[in-house]
Protein backbone atom coordinates (compact mmCIF):
# COMPACT_ATOMS: atom_id res chain seq x y z
CA UNK A 1 0.00 0.00 0.00
CA UNK A 2 2.77 2.66 0.65
CA UNK A 3 6.25 2.47 -0.27
CA UNK A 4 9.36 4.04 1.27
CA UNK A 5 11.25 6.47 -0.73
CA UNK A 6 14.64 5.07 -0.35
CA UNK A 7 16.24 8.28 -1.75
CA UNK A 8 14.96 10.45 0.94
CA UNK A 9 15.85 7.95 3.58
CA UNK A 10 19.26 7.41 2.09
CA UNK A 11 19.71 10.81 2.02
CA UNK A 12 18.69 11.33 5.89
CA UNK A 13 20.71 9.11 6.47
CA UNK A 14 23.62 10.88 4.70
CA UNK A 15 23.08 13.76 6.52
CA UNK A 16 22.53 12.09 10.24
CA UNK A 17 26.29 9.86 9.74
CA UNK A 18 28.16 12.96 8.26
CA UNK A 19 26.64 15.10 11.19
CA UNK A 20 25.65 18.09 8.30
CA UNK A 21 23.23 20.93 9.45
CA UNK A 22 20.69 18.92 7.89
CA UNK A 23 18.27 20.86 5.92
CA UNK A 24 17.15 17.86 3.62
CA UNK A 25 14.35 19.04 1.74
CA UNK A 26 12.92 16.52 -0.14
CA UNK A 27 8.88 17.14 -0.79
CA UNK A 28 7.42 17.75 2.00
CA UNK A 29 9.86 16.56 4.88
CA UNK A 30 12.47 18.24 6.17
CA UNK A 31 14.57 16.35 8.82
CA UNK A 32 16.83 17.70 11.26
CA UNK A 33 19.25 17.20 13.74
CA UNK A 34 18.09 17.97 17.26
CA UNK A 35 20.82 16.70 19.64
CA UNK A 36 22.54 13.46 20.80
CA UNK A 37 21.71 10.64 23.00
CA UNK A 38 23.50 7.98 24.21
CA UNK A 39 21.48 5.80 21.62
CA UNK A 40 21.99 7.82 19.01
CA UNK A 41 20.94 11.10 16.80
CA UNK A 42 17.65 12.65 17.73
CA UNK A 43 16.16 14.70 14.97
CA UNK A 44 12.98 16.54 14.40
CA UNK A 45 11.02 16.06 10.67
CA UNK A 46 8.76 18.93 9.48
CA UNK A 47 6.15 17.74 7.75
CA UNK A 48 3.85 20.83 5.83
CA UNK A 49 0.69 20.70 4.04
CA UNK A 50 -1.30 23.57 3.31
CA UNK A 51 -1.79 25.66 6.24
CA UNK A 52 -0.52 22.86 8.75
CA UNK A 53 3.12 22.80 9.88
CA UNK A 54 4.00 19.54 12.18
CA UNK A 55 6.86 19.18 14.03
CA UNK A 56 8.05 15.53 14.88
CA UNK A 57 10.90 14.51 17.26
CA UNK A 58 12.06 10.65 17.23
CA UNK A 59 12.79 11.05 21.15
CA UNK A 60 9.60 9.64 22.38
CA UNK A 61 7.96 9.56 18.43
CA UNK A 62 6.85 13.09 19.77
CA UNK A 63 4.57 15.85 18.18
CA UNK A 64 7.00 18.79 19.22
CA UNK A 65 5.31 21.93 17.33
CA UNK A 66 1.93 22.12 15.50
CA UNK A 67 1.25 25.01 13.67
CA UNK A 68 -2.31 25.96 13.18
CA UNK A 69 -4.07 28.56 10.75
CA UNK A 70 -6.53 30.74 12.85
CA UNK A 71 -10.42 32.18 11.82
CA UNK A 72 -7.61 35.50 10.22
CA UNK A 73 -5.44 33.16 9.36
CA UNK A 74 -2.76 33.61 11.55
CA UNK A 75 -0.52 30.48 12.39
CA UNK A 76 0.07 29.59 16.05
CA UNK A 77 1.86 26.06 17.51
CA UNK A 78 -0.71 25.09 19.25
CA UNK A 79 0.94 22.25 21.29
CA UNK A 80 3.34 22.60 25.13
CA UNK A 81 6.71 21.44 24.42
CA UNK A 82 10.34 21.97 25.63
CA UNK A 83 13.32 24.19 24.39
CA UNK A 84 15.55 21.46 24.41
CA UNK A 85 16.68 17.45 23.92
CA UNK A 86 18.21 17.95 27.45
CA UNK A 87 14.67 18.79 29.22
CA UNK A 88 12.73 16.31 27.23
CA UNK A 89 15.16 13.54 28.43
CA UNK A 90 14.80 14.30 32.06
CA UNK A 91 11.52 13.12 33.85
CA UNK A 92 11.54 15.63 36.22
CA UNK A 93 11.46 18.42 33.34
CA UNK A 94 8.87 16.82 30.82
CA UNK A 95 5.49 15.57 31.66
CA UNK A 96 5.18 13.76 28.62
CA UNK A 97 4.98 16.73 26.13
CA UNK A 98 3.96 14.84 22.58
CA UNK A 99 5.35 11.73 23.42
CA UNK A 100 3.85 8.52 22.41
CA UNK A 101 3.48 6.99 25.73
CA UNK A 102 3.92 3.05 26.40
CA UNK A 103 3.75 0.38 27.02
CA UNK A 104 1.19 0.61 28.75
CA UNK A 105 -0.47 4.04 28.94
CA UNK A 106 -1.99 5.45 32.44
CA UNK A 107 -1.55 3.63 36.10
CA UNK A 108 -0.81 0.35 37.13
CA UNK A 109 -1.63 -0.31 40.50
CA UNK A 110 1.54 -1.19 42.82
CA UNK A 111 3.07 -1.76 39.49
CA UNK A 112 2.22 -5.63 38.96
CA UNK A 113 -0.11 -7.63 37.46
CA UNK A 114 -0.93 -11.15 36.71
CA UNK A 115 -1.02 -12.80 33.15
CA UNK A 116 -0.72 -16.48 32.12
CA UNK A 117 -0.52 -17.12 35.64
CA UNK A 118 2.61 -15.06 35.95
CA UNK A 119 2.93 -12.06 38.79
CA UNK A 120 4.98 -9.13 36.64
CA UNK A 121 6.93 -6.53 38.38
CA UNK A 122 6.69 -3.29 36.51
CA UNK A 123 9.42 -0.53 37.31
CA UNK A 124 7.04 2.36 39.22
CA UNK A 125 7.45 5.98 38.65
CA UNK A 126 4.92 7.31 40.69
CA UNK A 127 5.02 6.13 44.53
CA UNK A 128 3.89 2.77 44.62
CA UNK A 129 2.37 2.93 41.19
CA UNK A 130 3.64 2.73 37.61
CA UNK A 131 2.41 5.40 35.07
CA UNK A 132 2.83 5.64 31.33
CA UNK A 133 5.09 2.57 30.84
CA UNK A 134 7.70 2.97 33.79
CA UNK A 135 11.09 4.76 34.46
CA UNK A 136 11.87 4.68 30.86
CA UNK A 137 8.60 4.31 28.71
CA UNK A 138 8.71 4.89 25.17
CA UNK A 139 8.67 8.56 25.93
CA UNK A 140 12.15 7.93 26.84
CA UNK A 141 13.54 6.14 23.55
CA UNK A 142 14.94 6.81 20.73
CA UNK A 143 12.66 5.28 17.62
CA UNK A 144 13.38 5.12 14.30
CA UNK A 145 12.43 7.47 11.57
CA UNK A 146 11.49 6.81 8.46
CA UNK A 147 9.66 9.09 5.49
CA UNK A 148 6.94 7.18 3.95
CA UNK A 149 5.63 8.82 0.67
CA UNK A 150 2.13 7.62 -0.44
CA UNK A 151 1.55 5.62 -3.79
CA UNK A 152 -1.70 7.36 -4.99
CA UNK A 153 -0.86 11.48 -4.38
CA UNK A 154 2.71 11.44 -3.55
CA UNK A 155 2.13 13.07 0.03
CA UNK A 156 4.72 12.10 3.02
CA UNK A 157 4.11 10.89 5.92
CA UNK A 158 6.54 10.29 9.10
CA UNK A 159 6.74 6.89 10.93
CA UNK A 160 8.45 5.77 14.00
CA UNK A 161 9.24 2.45 15.35
CA UNK A 162 10.64 1.41 17.87
CA UNK A 163 11.54 -2.62 19.07
CA UNK A 164 10.88 -3.38 22.63
CA UNK A 165 12.35 -6.37 24.31
CA UNK A 166 10.80 -9.05 26.79
CA UNK A 167 11.54 -7.85 30.04
CA UNK A 168 12.13 -3.96 29.17
CA UNK A 169 10.67 -2.01 32.80
CA UNK A 170 9.95 -5.96 33.76
CA UNK A 171 6.84 -5.92 31.11
CA UNK A 172 6.88 -9.89 29.12
CA UNK A 173 7.05 -10.28 25.56
CA UNK A 174 9.02 -8.77 22.54
CA UNK A 175 6.88 -6.27 21.38
CA UNK A 176 7.16 -3.75 17.60
CA UNK A 177 5.42 -0.62 17.91
CA UNK A 178 5.24 1.48 15.22
CA UNK A 179 3.67 5.27 14.51
CA UNK A 180 2.87 6.70 11.71
CA UNK A 181 1.69 10.81 11.41
CA UNK A 182 -0.10 11.70 8.48
CA UNK A 183 -1.46 14.67 7.40
CA UNK A 184 -4.20 13.53 5.29
CA UNK A 185 -6.31 16.90 4.05
CA UNK A 186 -5.62 20.44 4.55
CA UNK A 187 -6.76 20.24 7.89
CA UNK A 188 -6.62 16.70 9.36
CA UNK A 189 -4.03 14.84 10.92
CA UNK A 190 -4.16 10.95 11.47
CA UNK A 191 -1.94 9.29 14.06
CA UNK A 192 -1.72 5.55 13.29
CA UNK A 193 0.06 3.20 15.76
CA UNK A 194 0.16 -0.10 15.63
CA UNK A 195 2.26 -2.96 17.30
CA UNK A 196 3.12 -6.49 16.56
CA UNK A 197 3.35 -8.96 19.52
CA UNK A 198 6.19 -11.59 19.35
CA UNK A 199 5.82 -14.62 21.27
CA UNK A 200 4.14 -14.18 24.82
CA UNK A 201 1.24 -12.22 25.05
CA UNK A 202 1.59 -9.10 26.91
CA UNK A 203 -0.24 -5.94 27.72
CA UNK A 204 0.20 -3.10 24.64
CA UNK A 205 -2.07 0.34 25.37
CA UNK A 206 -0.36 3.40 24.16
CA UNK A 207 -1.33 6.76 24.09
CA UNK A 208 -0.74 10.30 22.71
CA UNK A 209 0.05 12.36 25.06
CA UNK A 210 0.41 15.87 23.41
CA UNK A 211 -0.70 19.36 25.65
CA UNK A 212 -2.95 21.45 23.24
CA UNK A 213 -3.99 25.03 24.07
CA UNK A 214 -5.98 26.01 20.31
CA UNK A 215 -5.18 29.84 21.58
CA UNK A 216 -1.73 28.87 20.85
CA UNK A 217 0.88 27.44 23.67
CA UNK A 218 1.58 30.74 25.33
CA UNK A 219 -1.10 31.99 25.22
CA UNK A 220 -3.19 31.20 28.96
CA UNK A 221 -5.46 28.66 30.43
CA UNK A 222 -7.71 26.45 28.54
CA UNK A 223 -10.29 27.23 31.22
CA UNK A 224 -12.59 28.82 28.38
CA UNK A 225 -12.24 26.47 25.98
CA UNK A 226 -15.34 24.38 25.65
CA UNK A 227 -15.17 20.88 25.26
CA UNK A 228 -17.47 17.58 23.98
CA UNK A 229 -16.80 14.11 25.31
CA UNK A 230 -18.98 11.97 23.72
CA UNK A 231 -19.13 9.68 26.64
CA UNK A 232 -21.77 8.71 29.82
CA UNK A 233 -19.22 7.52 31.91
CA UNK A 234 -15.63 7.87 33.69
CA UNK A 235 -13.88 4.61 35.13
CA UNK A 236 -14.15 5.91 38.96
CA UNK A 237 -10.72 6.18 40.98
CA UNK A 238 -9.54 6.52 44.47
CA UNK A 239 -7.15 9.06 45.99
CA UNK A 240 -3.94 7.76 43.98
CA UNK A 241 -5.86 7.64 40.40
CA UNK A 242 -6.22 4.25 40.84
CA UNK A 243 -9.48 2.87 38.96
CA UNK A 244 -11.79 1.20 41.66
CA UNK A 245 -13.57 -0.77 38.61
CA UNK A 246 -17.02 0.96 38.85
CA UNK A 247 -18.03 3.03 35.93
CA UNK A 248 -19.57 6.00 37.31
CA UNK A 249 -22.55 7.87 35.56
CA UNK A 250 -21.64 11.59 34.77
CA UNK A 251 -25.03 12.69 34.33
CA UNK A 252 -25.25 15.36 37.28
CA UNK A 253 -22.10 15.57 37.82
CA UNK A 254 -18.85 18.21 36.97
CA UNK A 255 -17.53 15.38 34.56
CA UNK A 256 -20.60 15.65 32.10
CA UNK A 257 -19.53 16.95 28.58
CA UNK A 258 -22.36 15.44 26.51
CA UNK A 259 -23.28 18.41 25.41
CA UNK A 260 -20.60 21.09 24.59
CA UNK A 261 -19.55 23.17 28.00
CA UNK A 262 -16.96 25.60 29.10
CA UNK A 263 -14.32 23.90 30.94
CA UNK A 264 -13.44 26.45 33.60
CA UNK A 265 -17.31 26.77 35.32
CA UNK A 266 -17.13 23.10 36.75
CA UNK A 267 -12.89 22.47 37.31
CA UNK A 268 -12.67 23.75 40.82
CA UNK A 269 -15.40 20.95 42.15
CA UNK A 270 -12.91 17.74 40.45
CA UNK A 271 -9.53 20.27 41.26
CA UNK A 272 -8.56 19.45 37.93
CA UNK A 273 -9.79 17.02 35.04
CA UNK A 274 -7.53 13.80 35.72
CA UNK A 275 -10.22 11.31 34.59
CA UNK A 276 -11.12 8.29 31.78
CA UNK A 277 -14.26 8.40 30.12
CA UNK A 278 -15.88 5.47 28.97
CA UNK A 279 -16.56 6.70 24.98
CA UNK A 280 -19.72 5.32 23.81
CA UNK A 281 -19.05 5.48 20.16
CA UNK A 282 -19.90 8.75 18.23
CA UNK A 283 -20.76 8.96 14.83
CA UNK A 284 -18.56 6.49 13.04
CA UNK A 285 -16.33 6.34 10.13
CA UNK A 286 -14.01 4.37 8.13
CA UNK A 287 -10.19 4.76 8.05
CA UNK A 288 -8.39 2.39 6.16
CA UNK A 289 -9.62 -0.75 7.20
CA UNK A 290 -10.78 0.72 10.79
CA UNK A 291 -14.37 1.79 12.00
CA UNK A 292 -13.66 4.88 14.32
CA UNK A 293 -15.59 7.28 16.28
CA UNK A 294 -16.61 10.62 17.37
CA UNK A 295 -14.71 11.31 20.66
CA UNK A 296 -14.63 14.49 21.42
CA UNK A 297 -14.73 18.22 20.13
CA UNK A 298 -12.76 21.58 21.72
CA UNK A 299 -13.29 24.99 20.51
CA UNK A 300 -10.89 27.95 21.62
CA UNK A 301 -13.05 31.17 21.48
CA UNK A 302 -10.74 33.91 20.85
CA UNK A 303 -8.99 31.89 17.74
CA UNK A 304 -11.84 30.15 16.76
CA UNK A 305 -9.64 27.00 16.40
CA UNK A 306 -11.82 23.91 16.88
CA UNK A 307 -10.52 20.05 16.82
CA UNK A 308 -13.03 17.41 16.87
CA UNK A 309 -11.09 14.06 17.31
CA UNK A 310 -12.20 10.47 16.20
CA UNK A 311 -10.43 7.09 17.85
CA UNK A 312 -11.20 3.77 17.42
CA UNK A 313 -10.52 3.38 21.45
CA UNK A 314 -12.65 2.81 24.21
CA UNK A 315 -11.20 5.51 26.60
CA UNK A 316 -10.01 8.81 26.90
CA UNK A 317 -7.95 10.29 29.59
CA UNK A 318 -9.14 14.37 29.84
CA UNK A 319 -6.03 16.02 31.69
CA UNK A 320 -6.34 19.86 32.52
CA UNK A 321 -3.03 20.12 33.35
CA UNK A 322 -3.32 20.36 36.53
CA UNK A 323 0.16 19.81 37.56
CA UNK A 324 1.94 22.07 35.56
CA UNK A 325 4.08 23.76 37.58
CA UNK A 326 5.21 27.85 36.10
CA UNK A 327 7.65 25.94 33.99
CA UNK A 328 9.96 27.19 31.26
CA UNK A 329 8.63 25.83 27.96
CA UNK A 330 10.23 26.55 24.34
CA UNK A 331 10.03 29.82 22.73
CA UNK A 332 10.56 31.56 26.15
CA UNK A 333 6.91 30.49 27.44
CA UNK A 334 6.13 29.64 30.51
CA UNK A 335 3.39 26.81 31.51
CA UNK A 336 1.33 26.90 34.68
CA UNK A 337 -1.54 25.44 35.90
CA UNK A 338 -4.29 24.76 32.93
CA UNK A 339 -2.34 26.39 30.16
CA UNK A 340 -3.17 22.82 28.28
CA UNK A 341 -5.46 19.83 28.36
CA UNK A 342 -4.71 16.14 26.97
CA UNK A 343 -7.21 14.13 24.91
CA UNK A 344 -5.35 10.85 25.56
CA UNK A 345 -7.84 8.20 23.99
CA UNK A 346 -6.48 4.92 25.03
CA UNK A 347 -8.01 1.46 26.77
CA UNK A 348 -9.08 1.85 30.20
CA UNK A 349 -6.74 2.80 33.19
CA UNK A 350 -5.08 -0.26 35.22
CA UNK A 351 -7.24 -2.75 32.84
CA UNK A 352 -4.30 -5.14 33.70
CA UNK A 353 -6.13 -5.47 36.94
CA UNK A 354 -9.27 -4.97 36.61
CA UNK A 355 -11.13 -8.00 34.58
CA UNK A 356 -14.27 -6.37 33.43
CA UNK A 357 -12.38 -3.73 32.01
CA UNK A 358 -11.95 -4.61 28.36
CA UNK A 359 -8.58 -6.31 27.71
CA UNK A 360 -5.44 -4.34 27.24
CA UNK A 361 -3.52 -7.93 26.67
CA UNK A 362 -2.58 -8.98 22.88
CA UNK A 363 -2.18 -12.36 22.49
CA UNK A 364 1.00 -13.73 20.88
CA UNK A 365 1.26 -13.08 17.64
CA UNK A 366 -1.79 -10.47 17.44
CA UNK A 367 -1.16 -7.14 16.11
CA UNK A 368 -2.25 -3.83 18.07
CA UNK A 369 -4.10 -0.60 16.08
CA UNK A 370 -4.71 2.27 17.15
CA UNK A 371 -6.19 5.57 15.59
CA UNK A 372 -6.48 8.87 15.88
CA UNK A 373 -7.80 11.27 13.73
CA UNK A 374 -7.59 15.00 14.33
CA UNK A 375 -9.95 17.15 12.54
CA UNK A 376 -9.30 21.11 12.55
CA UNK A 377 -11.24 23.82 11.96
CA UNK A 378 -11.84 27.55 11.85
CA UNK A 379 -15.61 28.82 12.73
C1 LIG B 1 16.44 17.50 35.69
O1 LIG B 1 15.49 18.50 35.98
C2 LIG B 1 15.53 18.94 37.32
C3 LIG B 1 14.37 19.91 37.51
O2 LIG B 1 14.40 20.92 36.52
C4 LIG B 1 16.89 19.55 37.64
O3 LIG B 1 16.94 19.93 38.99
C5 LIG B 1 17.98 18.53 37.33
O4 LIG B 1 19.25 19.12 37.50
C6 LIG B 1 17.85 18.02 35.91
N1 LIG B 1 18.80 16.94 35.66
C7 LIG B 1 19.61 16.92 34.61
C8 LIG B 1 20.50 15.72 34.49
O5 LIG B 1 19.63 17.80 33.77
C1 LIG C 1 1.82 -1.26 46.66
O1 LIG C 1 1.00 -2.00 45.75
C2 LIG C 1 0.81 -3.37 46.10
C3 LIG C 1 0.06 -4.06 44.98
O2 LIG C 1 -1.13 -3.37 44.67
C4 LIG C 1 0.08 -3.43 47.44
O3 LIG C 1 -0.03 -4.79 47.83
C5 LIG C 1 0.89 -2.67 48.50
O4 LIG C 1 0.16 -2.61 49.70
C6 LIG C 1 1.17 -1.25 48.03
N1 LIG C 1 2.07 -0.57 48.96
C7 LIG C 1 1.83 0.65 49.41
C8 LIG C 1 2.86 1.20 50.32
O5 LIG C 1 0.86 1.32 49.07
C1 LIG D 1 7.42 -10.45 40.93
O1 LIG D 1 7.54 -10.39 42.33
C2 LIG D 1 6.93 -11.50 43.00
C3 LIG D 1 6.93 -11.25 44.49
O2 LIG D 1 7.97 -10.41 44.87
C4 LIG D 1 7.68 -12.77 42.61
O3 LIG D 1 7.07 -13.89 43.24
C5 LIG D 1 7.61 -12.93 41.10
O4 LIG D 1 8.38 -14.05 40.69
C6 LIG D 1 8.13 -11.68 40.38
N1 LIG D 1 7.86 -11.85 38.97
C7 LIG D 1 8.79 -11.96 38.03
C8 LIG D 1 8.31 -12.13 36.61
O5 LIG D 1 9.98 -11.89 38.26
C1 LIG E 1 10.37 -16.38 21.63
O1 LIG E 1 11.05 -15.39 20.88
C2 LIG E 1 12.33 -15.09 21.38
C3 LIG E 1 12.89 -13.96 20.54
O2 LIG E 1 12.09 -12.83 20.66
C4 LIG E 1 13.22 -16.32 21.33
O3 LIG E 1 14.46 -16.01 21.91
C5 LIG E 1 12.55 -17.45 22.12
O4 LIG E 1 13.30 -18.63 21.96
C6 LIG E 1 11.14 -17.69 21.62
N1 LIG E 1 10.49 -18.65 22.51
C7 LIG E 1 9.75 -19.65 22.05
C8 LIG E 1 9.14 -20.53 23.09
O5 LIG E 1 9.57 -19.84 20.87
C1 LIG F 1 -10.10 33.19 26.75
O1 LIG F 1 -8.90 33.17 27.48
C2 LIG F 1 -7.80 33.71 26.79
C3 LIG F 1 -6.58 33.44 27.60
O2 LIG F 1 -6.77 33.74 28.96
C4 LIG F 1 -8.04 35.19 26.53
O3 LIG F 1 -6.97 35.73 25.77
C5 LIG F 1 -9.30 35.31 25.72
O4 LIG F 1 -9.60 36.67 25.56
C6 LIG F 1 -10.45 34.61 26.42
N1 LIG F 1 -11.55 34.60 25.48
C7 LIG F 1 -12.78 34.87 25.84
C8 LIG F 1 -13.78 34.86 24.75
O5 LIG F 1 -13.09 35.11 26.98
C1 LIG G 1 0.62 -8.10 11.99
O1 LIG G 1 1.35 -7.06 11.39
C2 LIG G 1 2.44 -7.53 10.63
C3 LIG G 1 3.27 -6.33 10.23
O2 LIG G 1 2.49 -5.32 9.66
C4 LIG G 1 1.91 -8.32 9.45
O3 LIG G 1 2.98 -8.80 8.67
C5 LIG G 1 1.09 -9.51 9.99
O4 LIG G 1 0.47 -10.19 8.94
C6 LIG G 1 0.02 -9.03 10.97
N1 LIG G 1 -0.53 -10.21 11.66
C7 LIG G 1 -1.84 -10.36 11.90
C8 LIG G 1 -2.21 -11.58 12.69
O5 LIG G 1 -2.68 -9.58 11.49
Amino acid sequence: MQLVSMKIVIHTLMCLMMAMACRNVVGDVEVKEFGRTTEGVAVVATLTRGPIKLELMNWGARISRLFLPDADGNSADVVLGLPTLRMYQNESDDPYFGAIVGRVANRIAGGTFVLDNVRYNISRNEGNNTLHGGKIGFDKVLWHTKVIVDEKDGSESVQFTYHSFDGEEGFPGDVKVQVTYKITSEMELLVHMTGTVGNKSTPLNLAQHTYWNLGGHNSGTILNNTIEIAADKVTKVDDSLIPTGELEEVKGTPYDFTNPREIGNTIEQVNGYDINYALKGGQAMKIMEHTVHFAAKVKEPKSRRTMELYTNQKGLQFYTGNYLPGMAGKDGAVYGAHDALCLETQGFPDAVNHPSFPSVVIPAFHNYTHIMLFRFSTG
